[in-house]
């Protein structure tokens, strides 16, 4: 399903500037959004990277019980930022358990969310660690998830899948679960080849989405993830780490 969320209900289109917020329309700012993410999240453990905690939602939580046309008709895109997706739990992971291959490296985290597999990369003994999401809400996550994980981060909003882009200047692209939209998908994958081929490494996390590319990519590790039923519509998701070749 095009623009849908991993799960596969309706998505949202772009991050907009303005929220509307029981039919009054309110310009977005980053205390705003802060404010919102303080409010719908508490801090809780990712279950295969105990040692990350972030601001997740969870049942305990009214953004939790909204699906996403409820979210879209009060103005606010679905909050991909207030879960720790099966992709980027094994990312994650895998990164922490193999620190060598961000240690003393330039990172850039494609569609960080709630900056999950940024925070393990810096965690993990990276020297710089951009966070790159097109959602304004991430900026406030992220935000909030570095300081209760006590890493310094960059937040970047710019698209670098839009055509013309330039490539970030990093040593390592990492992407957690990506592959859950057609165009998404395809311009993501179309970003990673491209920083693949120009020399940076590049691994993704994947629970087997619908549009995971089936060549150009080499496995490097698989994990059985814990996950929510409620998003999921099951209970374990397999889940591969894959080099972009
Ligand atoms: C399923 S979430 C994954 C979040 C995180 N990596 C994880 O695994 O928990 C997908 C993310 O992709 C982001 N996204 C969608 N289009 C994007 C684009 N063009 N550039 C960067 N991020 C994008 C969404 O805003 C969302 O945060």
């Amino acid at each position: 399903m095009d623009r849908g969320l991993p799960h596969g209900r309706a998505g949202w289109q772009d991050a907009e500037t303005a929220l509307n917020v029981g039919g009054i329309t309110v310009a977005f700012d980053s205390e705003t959004a802060k404010r919102f993410v303080l409010e719908n999240t508490s801090v809780l453990t990712p279950p295969h990277v105990p040692e990350i905690r972030l601001r997740l939602a969870d049942e305990a939580h009214a953004l939790w019980l909204k699906t996403e046309e409820e979210l879209e008709r009060i103005g606010l895109p679905p909050p991909f930022w207030a879960f720790a997706w099966a992709g980027g739990q094994g990312l994650a992971r895998h990164v922490l358990d193999h620190p060598e291959l961000v240690r003393g490296k330039r990172v850039f985290d494609l569609a960080t969310g709630s900056g999950l597999v940024a925070i393990a990369a810096k965690t993990a003994g990276a020297t710089q660690v951009v966070a790159n999401d097109v959602d304004p809400f991430c900026e406030a996550a992220v935000g909030l998830n570095s300081q209760v994980n006590a890493v310094s981060l960059r937040f970047d909003g710019n698209d670098f899948l839009a055509s013309g882009s330039d490539l970030p200047q990093v040593d390592c692209v990492l992407a957690g679960d990506v592959f859950y939209d057609r165009m998404f998908s395809a311009s993501a994958f179309a970003f990673l080849k491209r920083c693949a081929d120009a020399g940076m490494r590049v691994l993704c996390g994947d629970p087997g989405r619908a549009y995971l590319p089936k060549d150009g990519l080499e496995k490097r590790a698989e994990y059985n993830i814990a996950v929510t039923r409620a998003l999921e519509d099951s209970e374990v998701k397999h889940t591969c780490v894959w080099e972009v070749m």
